[in-house]
């Protein structure tokens, strides 16, 4: 079959389509490949510099939407059932295997590049807003990255959780999208934020996934009681924090990695799961697709994520 290898990690003109092996189980899902997303750690795993490090070659795609091919007995799911999907791993091919706990019936509202769009992104943000971040209704959260993949994602979510949002962009196209995905008031990172935010009377909940050197003004945003979620960090430093400042105006930072805490956790990952396809149903979860690029481009796709030019989500259409 076609499919994405990585065979050093030299950056995006490192993934090269190449010829490999049909991945066949009979314990897990085998999903014919109608989209593979692209993420921000797929650039770091380019590269070598995520936490996952697979030996070399390897095929990345962590997550997929697609058709059934094999399904193993009690999973609810049959051949030819659309389906989005966690690979993990070997996404950007054209059949893919994922666990069945972390296949989902890709809802009817959603097209195949959405779907490839849906998981990480979303479950993330249900799991760092509801869950860990504590989100109650009628609560403003402040939004960093807002226009990327988790950042639209997270806007879309805190309006199903009934909150309102501050969205942080770099430029106006991307202030376009944020509002898209439902944004209720936008602000630059290059501009007054901090002010613009504290006029507003501040926000009970920061999501993070851009770290840095605006990590300090999150802080200082939060009304007291407020939660600073963190959730990655694109902007590449990994901030620190004088824990005065969390006593003195009682805040918390919360740490919310979704991966490795939610995949060995099926209940959890099916909870979640409905909780969005009820988002989905109410017209407020609808995944943004700012690129679409064809396998063989794949390369491009990613070097528009490391040059921070990606809007929502970026998807290779097989
Ligand atoms: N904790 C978890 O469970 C979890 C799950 C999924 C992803 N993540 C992490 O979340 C982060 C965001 O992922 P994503 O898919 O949303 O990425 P993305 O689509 O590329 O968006 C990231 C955003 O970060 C902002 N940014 C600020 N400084 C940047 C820089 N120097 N380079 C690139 N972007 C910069 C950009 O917004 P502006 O240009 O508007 O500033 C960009 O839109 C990544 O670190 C990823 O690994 C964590």
């Amino acid at each position: 079959m076609r499919a994405l290898q990585i065979s050093e990690l030299s950056g995006p003109d490192a993934v090269q389509a190449a010829d490999v092996a049909e991945p066949a189980s009979d314990t897990d899902v085998v999903i014919e490949v109608r989209a593979a997303a692209v993420s921000f750690p797929d650039v770091l795993q380019s590269r070598g510099l995520y936490q996952y490090k697979p030996d070399l070659p390897f095929v990345p795609g962590a997550e997929v939407a697609g058709t059934v091919r094999s399904a193993p007995d009690g999973s609810g799911l049959a051949p030819g059932d659309r389906v989005a999907a966690l690979t993990l791993l070997g996404g950007m091919a054209e059949v893919a295997v994922a666990p069945a706990h972390l296949t989902f019936k890709l809802h009817e509202a959603l097209d195949f590049a959405q779907g490839a769009a849906l998981v990480m992104n979303y479950h993330t943000a249900y799991f760092a807003l509801a869950l860990r971040g504590r989100l109650r209704e009628g609560e403003r959260i402040l939004v960093h990255g807002a226009a990327g993949g988790v950042g639209t994602a997270t806007l879309q979510v805190a309006t199903g959780l009934g909150a309102t949002s501050v969205a942080v962009v770099s430029s106006d196209e991307k202030e376009r999208v944020a509002r898209e995905c439902g944004a209720d008031e936008v602000v630059r990172s290059d501009g007054p934020w901090l002010e613009q935010v504290k006029a507003l009377g501040g926000v009970d909940l920061v999501l993070d996934p851009v770290g840095g050197d605006r990590f300090l003004d999150s802080l200082r945003s939060l009304k007291e009681d407020g939660r600073l979620v963190v959730v990655g960090f694109t902007g590449g430093a990994i901030p620190e924090v004088k824990v005065n400042r969390l006593l003195l105006r009682n805040l918390e930072v919360i740490g919310a990695g979704w991966g490795a805490y939610a995949i060995p956790k099926p209940e959890l990952d099916r909870e979640i799961g409905a909780a969005l396809d009820a988002m989905i149903d109410a017209g407020v979860v609808r995944p943004l697709v700012g690129a679409r690029f064809p396998l063989d481009q794949a390369a491009d796709a990613l070097r528009l994520i490391e040059e921070r030019r990606a809007t929502g989500k970026v998807v290779l259409e097989l």
